[in-house]
């Protein structure tokens, strides 16, 4: 039960750590100050104490506070030998503040041993820490907290391409590590198993802070800190860092350790996200999305043109032919935008817009663009994260190639997710029948990562004709029924606007 969790494993990745608390320690203590820190240190561990009676599952926390409680007896009944043979008081409060120090263990950012689970349970990341989980949100970490029992984050990790060799550790406020850098305000740790550069995969990762900025009265962090498998990350794709900027109204500055020149870092508040939107409820992801769709269209001086066109019979409805260039390209491009042009040019109100996402260069021309599109018709690919600017109840229609259905696995549905966590439509896509030959027999994976992934759509022009009628009047439908309900747009502000 009081089992000690220094394994040969441990003890031989903390020795790196020993090297760097011989750096200069943390700045002196008056005797008030080491006395009022052992009163509430002592306090602090008989209070953990009842708890760990009431919880058992405290006691297997490293290092758990039955372990930190004998070795503080041990201190105390030192400090107090010392003093009363005369010495400094202060002085052996100190040292024994310093010997306190020594218990901070300071472990792997990524464990190996569960490799094959890196994203299930405590993750691969932190593993000895368990996550907390508070209403439909998603599960996350935070220091200092009832579940670290006040205790800090500190971090040793600056390398970028060997998770285990980062490191972390909690330590209380009065007896950081040896050396280490205390980093004020509040800091946003994020680990990904994908990366911030994609602009689908970036979005995951970043989700559930700007979940946390909203339910937190808008707090803002000091700084952030990326991992990706534990490794560090010092930047964002440029889409994934404008929406973050954006969405928080404030630059992103992300941490390199630099400052600290190899010595642990501690942060005064950290929330750690390491399950991407992980359990966050589609009700929460809509209200992020919400947030998201209102201050990009301000920042982007979006005016929604509505009420350019359309007549209270047949209002107006925007259909974008979104293209890709390349992968997943259409192979008979100007047959299929002649397709999608004379199918809105049928529909009474249906206004048609082509354009090439690799020439939307600009955030801002993204936003416009989804911003201002009622029907997304457009391949399966990055461009189409976009979507949560279009206006809530907007519809997706979806392009793959032959073989994704068999090969591409779980993966292929992320933007019919998107769609319903964001609160756009998007009840079918269409799957080219035809496709490139693979040299490989049955569901090969090599068929899909060689042959299949990227290879350029075909087209069938009447399914392709029907499909839109079929929208488009759905789409009449829905905007006559909410033109009913909600005469007027709202103007009400954005949230933490
Ligand atoms: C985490 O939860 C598991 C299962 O409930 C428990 O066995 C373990 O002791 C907990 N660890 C910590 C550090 O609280
Ligand atoms: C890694 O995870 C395994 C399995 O949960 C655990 O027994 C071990 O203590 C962990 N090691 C570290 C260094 O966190
Ligand atoms: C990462 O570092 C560990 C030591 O912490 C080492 O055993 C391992 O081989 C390294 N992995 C890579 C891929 O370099
Ligand atoms: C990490 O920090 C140490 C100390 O500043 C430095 O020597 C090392 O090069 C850094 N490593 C990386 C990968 O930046
Ligand atoms: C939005 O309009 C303001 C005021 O006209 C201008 O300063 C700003 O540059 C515009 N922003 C964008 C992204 O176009
Ligand atoms: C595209 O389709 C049209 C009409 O179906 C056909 O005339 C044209 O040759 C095709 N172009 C290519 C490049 O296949
Ligand atoms: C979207 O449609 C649903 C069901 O038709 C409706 O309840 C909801 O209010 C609509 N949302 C908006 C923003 O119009
Ligand atoms: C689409 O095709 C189906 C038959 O496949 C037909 O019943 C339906 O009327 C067509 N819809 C439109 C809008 O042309």
């Amino acid at each position: 039960m009081m089992k000690t969790r220094s394994t040969a494993d441990e003890r031989g990745l903390r020795t790196p750590l020993s090297k760097q608390r011989s750096f200069s320690s943390a700045p002196g203590y008056s005797l008030r100050g080491a006395v009022f820190f052992l009163v509430t240190f002592i306090v602090v561990l008989v209070v953990l104490q009842i708890q760990a009676l009431k919880r058992p599952e405290l006691l297997s926390s490293s290092p758990s506070p039955w372990d930190v409680l004998h070795q503080v007896e041990h201190v105390l009944a030192a400090a107090g030998s010392q003093a009363t043979d005369g010495g400094d008081c202060g002085r052996k409060l100190e040292n024994a503040r310093s010997r306190l120090r020594d218990f901070i263990t300071f472990l792997p950012l990524k464990n190996l041993s569960l490799a094959d689970k890196a994203m299930v349970g405590t993750t691969w990341f932190m593993s000895s820490l368990n996550d907390t989980f508070e209403g439909e949100d998603t599960e996350h970490l935070h220091f200092p907290s009832d579940a670290s029992q006040g205790r800090l984050l500190c971090i040793a990790g600056n390398h970028t391409n060997n998770g285990t060799m980062n490191f972390y550790a909690l330590a209380w406020p009065d007896a950081l590590p040896r050396g280490a850098v205390l980093l004020p305000g509040l800091t946003f740790v994020s680990d990904t198993y994908y990366d911030y550069g994609n602009l689908w995969h970036g979005l995951a990762a970043v989700m559930p802070f700007f979940r946390w900025h909203l339910t937190k009265n808008c707090v803002l962090p000091e700084r952030w800190v990326l991992y990706h498998w534990g490794e560090l990350r010092t930047s964002m794709g440029y889409w994934v860092r404008t929406l973050t900027e954006i969405a928080l109204g404030q630059e992103v500055r992300t941490e390199d350790f630099a400052a600290a020149n190899g010595r642990p870092a501690c942060f005064e508040e950290a929330v750690v996200f390491r399950h991407n939107e992980g359990v966050m409820s589609p009700r929460r992801k809509r209200e992020v999305y919400d947030m998201l769709r209102c201050k990009a269209r301000a920042f982007c001086n979006f005016t929604s043109s509505e009420e350019d066109g359309g007549t209270p019979a047949a209002p107006l409805i925007r259909l974008t032919l979104l293209l890709r260039t390349g992968a997943r390209s259409f192979k008979n491009e100007s047959t299929v935008i002649d397709i999608f042009k004379k199918a809105c040019s049928k529909f009474e109100g249906c206004r048609f817009t082509v354009a090439w996402a690799d020439k939307l260069e600009t955030f801002c021309d993204q936003v416009r663009t989804l911003s201002a599109t009622d029907v997304l018709v457009s391949p399966h690919g990055a461009q189409l994260t976009n979507m949560f600017f279009m206006d809530q109840n907007s519809s997706v229609m979806e392009f793959f190639p032959k073989g994704w259905h068999e090969l591409a696995g779980p993966g292929q549905y992320v933007y019919h997710w998107l769609a319903g966590n964001s609160g756009m439509r998007h009840p079918e896509a269409w799957r080219d029948p035809n496709g490139v030959p693979c040299p490989f027999p049955g569901k090969d994976f090599r068929c899909f990562s060689q042959y299949f992934k990227d290879q350029q759509l075909g087209h069938d022009q009447a399914h392709f004709a029907n499909w839109t009628a079929t929208v488009l009047s759905q789409t009449k439908e829905y905007k006559l029924s909410q033109a009913a309900v909600r005469p007027h747009h709202s103007v009400a502000g954005c949230a933490c606007g």
